[in-house]
């Protein structure tokens, strides 16, 4: 037998594409390639990009260039561009970058293997096409490999809101969900190889409604079906949209015991009038009653959100609004982002904000947000919370996992595996985790 191939992915922006990159790891390892963590060795780079955040391709750009001498030194190292990047820029990639044989893009990873046989033959592929099999269906039944006790499964891809700033829905796409039974099988497989909590994930994920054996499943439903896969210990989801957090879902949160008590529910801003320029169609009086009704369900639900700010014409009272928000909802964790034009995008041709105003504002927004990351974080301490053990810390003795609401816990003398679960009292706050120790 011949040596495997090695393979190097290097993987930008979201969980999606972490879940994703998994996967194209799996379909070229049916192809001999074993993953290797340097570009150095490796006889085919994969670079799954990401295109929320700012300046993405030339980001990209910048990092293909840097392969160059790694090419000349292997004429036969192959090189591709994946993810949201190569969906918008694909190409434009293929000409600008001639060290690139393959760009692909998020709806096409099943068709790796085949890809990668043709560049072999010194073939250039581009595959950004929104192909109608199901890519799924076509990634699974790969080597069943021992896995780590999380793991993220995607349930939804795509999005139909057209937020006036966000590339996504031309990405990634129209909201397509996939089949309640499909999803099921896969969280017991990951269930089998050792994984105890799965991270449900879509860009749209509460707008869920998959197909299922009498009709379409909400969120909640296909929650209340994995709910019921022995062995799975937690289950948490993301990216909700405030106008997909239908009732059930609320409920859900107050009554199933493996729905994790942490919600991303991204508002962007907190004034009416830039809430309708982004199409967000949800007010900040409307969010703000939304997080009442999640916290009567739940009182001790972790709230995260998503902020922009500097969005077109946002004015200092726009942005007061915001603070405004953020002061009334109290946030145990957020993203905040000054707003950048992404071509193609209805807010991309609107008259921009003062880039130095726009800096400020991220500043003293930022300032806040940490301040209640702070105090949310610091409030657990004395508190009992479940810890899900994922591995060794520095210390000798000493386990690290992640408690219910999704804070970095350090236990001390841990006589548990990682996989395990444990209730522990919270005994301190430190700069991004918290210290613990076993209860009984
Ligand atoms: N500019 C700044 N932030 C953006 N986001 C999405 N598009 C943009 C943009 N053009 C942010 C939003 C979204 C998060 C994933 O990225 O806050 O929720
Ligand atoms: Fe983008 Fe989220 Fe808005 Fe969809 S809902 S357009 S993914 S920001």
């Amino acid at each position: 037998m011949s040596a495997p191939k090695k393979l190097f992915i290097k993987t930008y922006g979201c969980q999606m594409n972490v879940y994703d990159s998994e996967r194209m790891a799996e379909a070229l390892g049916g192809e001999g390639y074993v993953e290797t963590k340097s570009a150095d060795d490796a006889d085919m780079i994969l670079l799954n990009t990401c295109h929320i955040r700012e300046k993405a391709a030339e980001k990209v750009y910048s990092e293909l260039g840097r392969f160059k001498g790694l090419k000349a030194e292997k004429p036969d190292l192959k090189i591709g561009v994946a993810g949201c990047v190569a969906q918008a820029e694909g190409e434009e990639i293929m000409r600008r970058q001639p060290l690139v044989d393959l760009v692909v893009g998020p709806q096409s990873y099943h068709r790796l293997p085949e890809m990668e046989a043709k560049t072999r033959e010194g073939e250039k592929v581009l595959d950004t096409d929104f192909p109608e099999e199901d890519k799924f269906e076509k990634l699974k039944n790969r080597p069943k490999a021992k896995r780590g006790p999380t793991a993220f499964l995607t349930v939804q891809e795509g999005c139909d809101k057209f937020c006036a700033f966000c590339v996504v829905p031309y990405t990634r796409g129209a909201e397509v969900s996939r089949p309640a039974d499909r999803i099921l099988t896969e969280a017991r497989d990951l269930v089998e190889r050792g994984v105890r909590e799965i991270t449900l994930l879509g860009q749209n994920v509460n707008a869920y409604h998959g197909a299922g054996p009498n009709g379409d499943l909400t969120l909640a439903q296909l929650i209340w079906e994995l709910d019921k896969v022995d062995g799975l210990e937690r289950i948490r989801f993301t990216t909700s949209h405030p106008n997909d957090m239908q009732d059930d879902l609320i409920e859900a949160h107050g009554t199933c015991a493996k729905l994790m008590p942490y919600l991303h529910l991204p508002v962007q801003a907190g004034s009416d009038k830039i809430l309708k320029r982004m199409n967000r169609s949800h007010t900040a009086e409307s969010y703000i009653r939304l997080i009442e009704r999640i916290r009567a369900a739940r009182s001790d639900i972790l709230i995260s959100g998503d902020f922009i700010v500097g969005f077109p014409e946002e004015t200092e009272e726009d942005f007061q609004a915001t603070m405004d928000l953020v002061e009334e909802v109290k946030y145990g964790t957020a993203y905040s982002f000054k707003y950048s034009t992404r071509p193609g995008t209805p807010a991309a041709e609107r008259p921009q904000v003062d880039p130095a105003a726009a800096d400020d504002r991220l500043q003293r927004l930022q300032a806040l947000l940490t301040r209640q990351q702070r105090e949310v974080q610091d409030g657990m301490v004395g508190r009992e919370v479940g810890v899900l053990f994922e591995k060794t810390g520095r210390l000798p003795g000493q386990m690290v996992g992640k408690s219910d609401y999704l804070h970095a816990v350090h236990v001390a003398d841990c006589n548990r595996d990682a996989g395990e679960l444990a209730r522990v009292r919270i005994v301190s706050s430190g700069a991004n985790s918290l210290a613990g120790e076993l209860i009984g």
